[in-house]
């Protein structure tokens, strides 16, 4: 739990224990949001509104004519197709650090099922779902609303299921029977694909085809979360997730198509457009930070919307899970005296003990760790 900042205002803190009740309240019911909605709430809790700086900001795009490149991956393993699919990716990493692909192998079905899955937990008794209902970081399967709930400024209008995948692999025994089979299918798929990722930008950064496989980011260590968004009675002044970048080297996530992912390029926020069938991938802070900076780890968020539920699942390769002890820290082979390295090594648990104790609305992102 957070500690109050020393030198806070005593009427800070009599809001401070308000909202600390109010949050607790929410939090026993064990139904997150959709307990909320499904209670029929016309107005938004005080927990979950934005703080007033942050609601003057525009939540809109209204630049709708900037897209987030699409790679075509079909023939990605044939020659003159492959290499134009790594540049591809790799302007895309660079200068978006997003990018949507089709035509990526995974069966529409499986995705389908996916999304279907996530719906089904979340819309099941909400008896069985409690039990689910857990905040205990050793926990591999488990149901909440807002990791960060105790952490952040404004609660966010989403609930979650985690499932942490270790190196010695997921019982799938542990995960919940009405979505196990569409997930335990989905998440061998999502391997293979993130195998096939990690070659292409290890060549997109003139390293060996192998080379990011070979130092162990897509097997074990990954964490899958599997968003609900209900549908939000005053959607402008909350947020389904607050901006953030991840705590990964890479996401591939997977939206239905209702819409509302933004990410901030160029200074303004661009919708990614949902593609039915597509998934989209983005660099996360570890791969920023191996690359040097080269690739990008950039702000998203997702805003909330009258149109519900809204699901979508993030599939974090090296996420929360921290042993065995990993380091991370610009690569060797892309550090040269013409360009030095921009970062410090750390370890993986150092940066998530940092991420887990606070909120994801609080944007201290990688600065922390350059040099
Ligand atoms: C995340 C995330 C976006 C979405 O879980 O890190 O950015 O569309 N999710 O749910
Ligand atoms: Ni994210």
């Amino acid at each position: 739990m957070k500690t109050s900042a020393a030198g806070e205002s005593s009427a800070m803190s009599v809001l401070d224990y308000d909202r600390t009740k109010e949050l607790k309240a929410f939090d026993d019911t064990k139904e997150g949001v959709k307990g909320l909605v499904d209670a029929g709430v016309v107005n938004i809790p005080k927990i979950f509104m934005r703080p007033p700086d942050e609601l003057a900001e525009k939540r809109d795009c209204h630049q709708n004519d900037i897209k987030v490149p699409v790679v075509d991956m079909s023939g990605v393993q044939k020659g003159d197709r492959h290499r134009e699919i790594v540049e591809e990716v790799r302007i895309a990493s660079e200068e978006w650090g997003f990018f949507q692909v089709v035509n990526h192998g995974i069966p529409s079905n499986v995705l389908e099922e996916m999304v279907n899955g996530i719906r089904v937990f979340n819309e099941q008794d909400p008896e069985v779902k409690k039990e689910y209902y857990s905040r205990d970081m050793m926990r591999k399967v488990k149901f909440n609303s807002n990791y960060d709930l105790f952490h952040s400024r404004a609660a966010n209008w989403r609930d979650t299921l985690t499932i942490s995948l270790t190196s010695d692999g997921l019982d799938p025994q542990e995960l919940p029977a009405i979505c196990r089979e569409a997930t335990t299918e989905y998440i061998k798929h999502v391997m293979k694909l993130g195998d096939v990722l990690f070659e292409l930008l290890s060549e997109a950064l003139g390293l060996k085809p192998d080379h990011l496989r070979a130092m162990g980011y897509t097997e074990g260590s990954s964490t899958m979360v599997c968003h609900y968004y209900p549908a939000c009675p005053e959607p402008e002044l909350t947020m389904g997730t607050s901006k953030h970048t991840d705590p990964a080297t890479l996401t591939i996530l997977l939206q239905d198509q209702i819409g509302g992912l933004q990410v901030f390029h160029e200074n303004q926020w661009a919708e990614v457009h949902p593609i039915a069938g597509s998934l989209v991938i983005n660099i996360g802070d570890f791969l920023q930070v191996m690359s040097n900076g080269k690739l990008k780890s950039v702000y998203h968020r997702v805003v909330a919307n009258h149109v519900g539920p809204r699901i979508s699942t993030a599939y974090f390769f090296s996420g929360a899970r921290t042993e065995p002890a990993k380091l991370c820290g610009p690569l060797k082979e892309l550090i040269s005296e013409e360009n030095p390295p921009v970062y410090r090594d750390f370890l993986v648990a150092e940066y998530i003990g940092k991420f887990m104790s606070k909120g994801l609305d609080d944007d201290s992102g990688l600065d922390y760790f350059k040099l």
